[in-house]
């Protein structure tokens, strides 16, 4: 029996891995900023099996919260990290507002610095991040999305020495049909057709093909400092 901590697992990608887990009767607890959303997420896990599902309030971008997911004396075997909020990151550098930027960093980046330096000591198997294709194929609308995606490689690596022999690795997903889209202000559908068509998968991805990449990464044993890339073949596409 593993407890699993996902920051980000009312939704997409967490969601699904919280409910491979949960369908194996592991344990997990599933943390975002919304409430609603996490006892929504709950009462759909609880009944997909049978291991224990809690749910914490928090916001990765801020260190109070994140040192109070892992305060006391209690340890989890694994920690995933799928959290980000694509709101308004979009589009040219030049017409970005510098708050957007910083949210992002502090989320994306900042907040999986803070896990690792709050969960040291409380996780005893592994971490791992997720990042994001774009840090592999820029195309001029998502530069600060993929200098923060990038750079969760080199955290990685650096946390995988500093917390060894815990395991600390990086999920990339390509497209993934989430409720993150949802944020763009796109026509996600005629996006996902055509890319489709591009990719040597010739599909999109489904938010379990990321679970099962999670799963692989945590119970692993001899994978660590490493980027996984489950993008259907994007970086060739
Ligand atoms: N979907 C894709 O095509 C794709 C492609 C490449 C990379 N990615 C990356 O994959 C990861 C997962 O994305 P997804 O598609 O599964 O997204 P999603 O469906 O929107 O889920 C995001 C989850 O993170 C939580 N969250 C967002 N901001 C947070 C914060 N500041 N603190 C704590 N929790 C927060 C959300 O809940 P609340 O909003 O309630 O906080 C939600 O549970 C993200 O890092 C994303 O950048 C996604």
């Amino acid at each position: 029996m593993t407890e699993t901590l996902i920051i980000g697992g009312s939704s997409g990608m967490g969601f699904a891995l919280a409910h491979a887990l949960v369908a194996e009767g592991e344990d997990v607890t599933i943390v975002g900023r919304t409430m609603d959303r996490l006892a929504a997420a709950r009462a759909e896990l609880e009944r997909a099996g049978s291991g224990r599902v809690c749910t914490m309030g928090a916001d990765i971008g801020r260190e109070e919260d994140v040192a109070g997911l892992f305060a006391g004396d209690r340890c989890v075997d694994h920690v995933v990290v799928t959290a980000a909020d694509a709101t308004g990151v979009y589009g040219p550098t030049a017409g970005l507002a510098t708050t957007t930027a910083r949210s992002l960093l502090d989320a994306k980046l900042l907040g999986a610095w803070l896990v690792g330096k709050h969960a040291a000591g409380k996780v005893t198997e592994s971490l791992t991040f997720t990042s994001g294709i774009n840090a592999y194929r820029p195309n001029g609308s998502n530069t600060i999305m993929a200098a923060a995606n990038g750079a969760l490689a080199s955290l990685a690596s650096g946390l995988a020495i500093e917390m060894a022999p815990v395991r600390v690795n990086v999920v990339s997903p390509g497209w993934v049909d989430t409720p993150i889209w949802n944020q763009l202000d796109m026509d996600k559908r005629a996006a996902f057709a055509d890319l489709a068509k591009r990719l040597p998968a010739r599909r999109i991805g489904v938010p379990d093909d990321i679970a099962q990449a999670f799963l692989a990464l945590m119970r692993n044993r001899f994978i660590t400092a490493t980027v996984l890339h489950v993008d259907g073949g994007h970086r060739f596409a």
